[in-house]
């Protein structure tokens, strides 16, 4: 690529950062200086300070779902930044942990429908990773207005305790460090805890809180009397131990946590090397139009240790298998199973055949798989379609979903249509699933939705007797092609947490060394991909 076209890529995905940077710290300062004080005045830190304080010193906290929470417009409230909870996995006394806090400058750290999406993925990543669970809870429960979203169905309010019971009973310990109000159904993550930490004067805990019970039973009570810490660790037996302060409850958690078995990746890793290229040519490497094609061996060595990649049927079908390519590589000493696009990404029968093959290979071999999406659909027309881009597509597609090893999607362009599939969308469950600033989820681009939908608008037009003029059908053209670009874009998939964060391209390495590290807990097991049929 032409030095003027590097640069002129990396100071646009430079910029773009830049406001990926300006959002991530709306999310994680709601109410700015103020709420912070407030916070101070009831003898509260904000949560990332505690969480700062419970993970292993000079440790990073890798936090999820940042953007969580944008632009939902719900009843009487428009954003819920980071949905209302802080959740990430840091180490604790050298074992990942997943950590989730809520918020309480959001709402009083009240559910909203994002709030339990997001309570949900977290405790999914951590029983399928077999992590131990620290919750940081200070939530006045469900936020009231919006109950019926909220309450009666599966993956709702009555899952968080289904899944700590669950979770507890498999041996993963499940410790609450209660820091403010649960009231009602909030209640049950103390007393559903292994072990709860309540603090004096500052925790509460209560089916009904003071109002409800006076004008239940006429009983007067204060909250500290009612349910405090106190009351819990001293008569009712629902919480374990007592603090008088934040800085002894975390030391408290700490140590609760200190005589855990030792868990360390299981896979053969060797020493970590730095990859051979800087990060700084991922930037210059990624063309701004999403849609010009990209060249992924130019990007791999950037991510690999020592820019090693041992390419899989590197000479198959050029031009027609090599639109994916598949190898191996170390990220951070593990090695990984690699599935990239290349090129514009168009997934042809030979790509398709080739990727199922190697993640068959893979998953035999017992290794951890690496998506790069940047492709925007697998190939139509008759020549593809008699060729069987179906049935190989979809048998891309079943590997994919029965592959039992980890798996993990880092979207660096357009992930559109069955390639979303393919190439491990969040419907196949990766066990992390990251965009990037260059990265468009949406079921087809705007200009091919355009152009479909406006087909049908001009069929219904001529038989109406009113045909399209080309303004009008340009005009519709731009109007879909921003609706499109809208929802497909990174910001808003995280909002709606369809991504667990939207890294920088200088961070990808660092957060698959984590991913990685913590998908691979857990033994894998034996494959079975059922019904292939080559
Ligand atoms: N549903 C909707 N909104 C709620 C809420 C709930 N359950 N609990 C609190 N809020 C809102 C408040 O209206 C307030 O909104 P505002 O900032 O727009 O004025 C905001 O959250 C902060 O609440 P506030 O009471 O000022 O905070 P606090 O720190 O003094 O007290 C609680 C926190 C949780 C102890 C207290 O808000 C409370 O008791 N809430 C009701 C809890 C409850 O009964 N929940 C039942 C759920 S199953």
């Amino acid at each position: 690529m032409p030095d003027d076209a590097k640069t002129t890529n990396r100071l646009h995905w430079e910029a773009q950062e830049k406001e990926l940077a300006a959002l991530m710290d709306k999310a994680m300062q709601p109410g700015g200086q103020k709420a912070v004080e407030r916070l101070a005045k009831q003898g509260k830190k904000p949560v990332r300070e505690l969480i700062g304080q419970l993970i292993d010193p000079a440790t990073d906290f890798f936090e999820l779902g940042v953007i969580a929470g944008f632009g939902m417009n719900y009843p009487e409230v428009e954003d819920v930044p980071c949905g209302g909870l802080v959740f990430g996995l840091g180490k604790i006394h050298g074992n990942w942990t997943l950590i989730l806090a809520n918020d309480s400058r959001i709402k009083a750290g009240t559910y909203f429908p994002i709030t339990l999406k997001k309570h949900m993925r977290a405790q999914a990543i951590a029983e399928r990773c077999g992590l131990n669970c620290v919750y940081i809870s200070d939530s006045g429960g469900a936020f009231l207005p919006m109950q019926a979203e909220i309450f009666p169905d599966d993956q709702q309010f009555g899952s968080i305790f289904y899944n700590m019971a669950r979770m507890s009973a498999k041996g993963l310990k499940q410790i609450t460090l209660s820091t403010g109000g649960n009231t009602a159904g909030g209640a049950y993550i103390v007393f559903m805890a292994c072990e709860a930490v309540m603090i004096d004067k500052l925790a509460y805990s209560f089916l009904g809180g003071p109002p409800l019970v006076k004008a239940a039973t006429g009983e007067v009570i204060s909250a500290e009397d009612l349910g405090g810490a106190k009351v819990h660790t001293g008569i009712s037996g629902g919480a374990d131990h007592f603090c008088k302060s934040q800085d002894e409850a975390v030391g408290k958690v700490r140590e609760l946590l200190s005589m855990e078995k030792p868990r360390r990746p299981l896979i053969h890793r060797e020493d970590p090397q730095a990859p051979k290229l800087p990060p700084e040519s991922i930037y210059e490497n990624l063309p701004v139009n999403i849609y010009q094609g990209i060249r992924i061996r130019e990007i791999l060595p950037a991510l690999a240790d020592g820019g090693i990649f041992l390419e899989y049927k590197k000479e198959y079908a050029r031009g027609r298998g090599d639109n994916i390519v598949c190898g191996k590589m170390r990220i951070g000493g593990i090695p990984v199973g690699v599935i990239a696009s290349n090129g514009a990404g168009i997934i042809f029968t030979q790509s398709a055949r080739k990727a199922t093959e190697w993640i068959i290979r893979c998953s035999h071999e017992k290794i951890p798989l690496l998506f790069l999406q940047n492709s925007p659909g697998y190939m139509v027309g008759s020549a593809s379609e008699h060729e069987g881009i179906g049935k190989y597509g979809a048998d891309m597609v079943r590997a994919v979903a029965c592959a039992q090893v980890p798996r993990i999607q880092v979207a660096i362009g357009p992930d559109h249509g069955a390639a979303n599939y393919g190439m491990c969308g969040r419907a196949y469950r990766p066990h992390f699933l990251f965009h990037t600033m260059r990265s468009r989820t949406s079921v087809m681009s705007g200009l091919s939705a355009a152009s479909v939908l406006l087909t049908i608008e001009e069929k219904k037009r001529e038989a109406a007797g009113k045909p399209m003029q080309e303004p009008e059908k340009q005009a519709f053209r731009e109007k879909m092609a921003e609706k499109y670009g809208g929802e497909a874009h990174p910001f808003y998939c995280g909002a709606r947490l369809y991504n667990d964060r939207v890294l920088k391209f200088d961070e990808i390495r660092k957060w698959l060394v984590m991913a990685l590290e913590v998908s691979l807990l857990e033994p894998i097991g034996e494959p079975s991909f059922g019904n292939l049929r080559f």
